[in-house]
C-alpha cells in the first residue's frame, strides 16, 4: 500500500485561522488564506488583507494558481480553522471501557477492567470493531495525531496500524511490551523478553510495509510501565531504539502505589525515572505519561535527557492518581503535551483534556499561598490549547510538521463552528438556521460581540465534537459532519 496521500487538487482555505504563536499566545489570522498543495503541505499563507476575498486573490496571484484549479473552502459566519489535536497518550483497546472505572486506582484498575478487555482483543473481529470505532470517534473530536498503546497481540496491533492509515489518522502505533510474571496476569503477558522483542519487531516490519516512510503511521516502542517489564526486555527495547531511532512511550509515577511498586521491583535504581534511565529508555524521544509524583531530582534527570511528558488530567482525576504540575514541569525545561489516556480518562476528546488541564492547574494552585506563585500555577486558555496542539507535536516528535499553520507544515486541521445567534433572535432565528443549514455550532452560542479570545474560551469550556465540522490530515478530508 503506497502512500494514499496524493490529492487530486490544490486547496485554498479562506477565513479565520487560530493557532499557537507561542506557549502564552494564540494568534488569530483574520481574513486570511492558506494554500495547500497536492502533497497536503501548506505552500502559502496570506495575511494582512482587508477581506478574505482579497487574501484569496493575493495568494492565488502569488502562487500563480487559478481559481478554477483549486478546491475552495471558505469559513462561514461563526467558523474558524484550528490545528488538529495531538493526543500524546491513548489506549485504543480500552475504548469500550470509557467511564468504567468505579473507585479503583491504577493497579487494581489494570487487573479488574483493563487487562481482561485488552486480552480479549486478540479476537480480530472484536479488535476491528473496537479500533474502527476508536479511530472514527477520535477523528470526530479533531484528533489528527494519536500516540496509541495497542495490546500485546501482534495481529491486532498491526490491524490498528492498517485502520489508522485507511481512515487517515496520523498515528504512532505501539505494540505493548509486558513480561513480568506476578504483575502481568498469565492470560495476558509476553512469554519472555526475547518473545516480547520478537513480537515488537513484527509490528515494526508491518508498519514499514504499509507506510515505508512512516508518513502517516509509524511504530513506537512501548514498554507498558517499569513494573510490567523485565530488565532484559527494557534493555532490548533500548537497543532497538538506538539502532532504529524509534520513539518510546511508557508510564511514569502515576500513583503513589505505582511509584512504590516500581521502586520495590528495581531497588538498585532508587527512583522511577532512574529505572528507565538505567535501562537506556530515558531519551529525547521518550514520552512519559502522567509524571504526577516526580521528585525534583527526577525532573532534573528527565530534563537532562530531553524526555517529554504526556499530561493526562482527566485520567489522573478518575483514578485518583494526583495532580501533575504542568508549570513546575515547564519551569524545569520539560516539554509537555496532553493525553486523554482513554480509558483511564473517560473521554476520547483532547478538548476535554485541555479543559481538565485548565481545571487541574487551579487545584494545583489552591494550596499555594496567595500571590504570584499561586497565580503562576494556573494555566490559561492559550496555554492549554498550546498543550493540545504545538506542545503535543513536540512531545510526539512532529513539531516540524504539525501543530500550526506555517508554510512547510502539513495541513492537519479542523474547521470549528460556534453557534452564531442571529440578530433577530427567537422563532425567526430558528427558521433562518434551518434555511442556512449550517448554523449548528452545537453547545456554544456566540452573539457576535465577543473578542476572538472570548470565542475560543467559550469553545474550550463548552465545546465538543459537534463543533468540529471538518477534519483534515495531510490535506485529506478525514471527517466531516453536516
Ligand atoms: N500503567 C500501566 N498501564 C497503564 C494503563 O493502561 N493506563 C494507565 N493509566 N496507567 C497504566
Ligand atoms: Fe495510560
Amino acid at each position: 500500500m503506497a502512500s494514499a496521500w496524493s490529492l487530486e487538487r490544490n486547496q485554498l482555505l479562506v477565513g479565520a485561522f487560530v493557532h499557537s504563536k507561542t506557549r502564552e499566545e494564540l494568534e488569530v489570522l483574520e481574513d486570511a488564506a492558506v494554500a495547500v498543495d497536492k502533497g497536503g503541505k501548506i505552500v502559502g499563507v496570506q495575511t494582512g488583507c482587508e477581506t478574505s476575498a482579497a487574501a484569496k486573490q493575493q495568494l492565488l496571484g502569488r502562487l500563480g494558481w487559478s481559481e478554477a484549479d483549486v478546491d475552495l473552502i471558505a469559513c462561514k459566519p461563526g467558523q474558524f480553522f484550528f490545528p488538529g489535536f495531538i493526543d500524546t497518550h491513548v489506549h485504543a483497546p480500552q475504548y469500550p471501557n470509557v467511564g468504567i472505572f468505579g473507585k479503583t486506582t491504577v493497579l487494581d484498575w489494570l487487573q479488574k477492567y483493563t487487562f481482561p478487555l485488552e486480552a480479549s482483543l486478540k479476537d480480530l473481529a472484536k479488535a476491528r470493531r473496537v479500533y474502527t470505532a476508536c479511530v472514527r470517534r477520535t477523528l470526530a473530536h479533531g484528533t489528527t495525531t494519536a500516540a496509541y498503546f495497542a495490546t500485546i497481540d501482534v495481529a491486532a496491533t498491526n490491524l490498528l496500524a492498517d485502520l489508522c492509515l485507511g481512515l487517515g489518522q496520523r498515528a504512532l502505533i505501539g505494540r505493548v511490551c509486558m513480561d513480568t510474571p506476578g504483575i502481568c496476569p498469565d492470560y495476558y503477558r509476553d512469554e519472555s523478553a526475547e518473545e516480547s522483542l520478537r513480537a515488537t519487531l513484527e509490528t515494526i516490519a508491518h508498519v514499514k510495509r504499509i507506510d515505508a516512510d512512516y508518513e502517516i503511521v509509524s511504530p513506537i516502542l512501548t514498554p507498558r510501565f517499569a513494573p510490567s517489564c523485565s530488565g532484559p526486555s527494557m534493555l532490548g527495547l533500548a537497543d532497538l531504539h538506538r539502532r532504529q531511532g524509534l520513539p518510546i512511550q511508557t508510564h511514569i509515577s502515576e500513583h503513589a502505589d505505582d511509584v512504590k511498586l516500581a521502586t520495590d521491583l528495581f531497588p538498585e535504581s532508587g527512583s522511577y525515572a532512574k529505572i528507565y534511565d538505567d535501562h537506556g529508555l530515558l531519551t529525547a524521544k521518550t514520552i512519559l505519561a502522567h509524571a504526577v509524583h516526580l521528585t525534583e531530582g527526577e525532573a532534573t534527570l528527565v530534563a537532562a535527557r530531553g524526555a517529554k511528558v504526556a499530561h493526562c488530567p482527566c485520567s489522573n482525576a478518575c483514578l485518583t492518581s494526583g495532580e501533575a504540575r504542568v508549570r513546575w514541569l515547564w519551569d524545569r525545561g520539560i516539554d509537555v503535551g496532553l493525553g486523554t489516556d482513554m480509558s483511564g480518562g473517560y473521554s476520547p476528546s483532547v478538548l476535554e483534556a485541555a479543559r481538565q488541564a485548565a481545571l487541574v492547574s487551579r487545584y494545583v494552585a489552591m494550596p499555594v499561598p496567595s500571590g504570584d506563585a499561586r497565580e503562576r500555577c494556573k494555566l490559561s486558555v492559550d496555554e492549554v490549547l498550546y498543550l493540545a496542539t504545538r506542545g503535543g507535536a513536540e512531545v510526539v516528535g512532529l513539531a516540524h510538521k504539525v501543530g500550526g499553520f506555517e508554510v512547510g507544515m502539513h495541513w492537519d486541521a479542523q474547521l470549528v463552528e460556534l453557534n452564531l445567534v442571529s440578530q433577530d433572535g427567537g422563532e425567526g432565528a430558528a427558521d433562518k438556521e434551518e434555511e442556512d443549514g449550517f448554523r449548528d455550532g452545537g453547545n456554544v452560542d456566540v452573539f457576535g460581540w465577543e473578542t476572538w479570545e472570548e470565542r475560543v474560551t467559550k469553545w474550550l469550556y463548552n465545546g465538543d465534537d459537534r463543533n468540529t465540522k471538518k477534519v483534515w490530515v495531510k490535506g485529506r478530508l478525514v471527517h466531516s459532519r453536516p
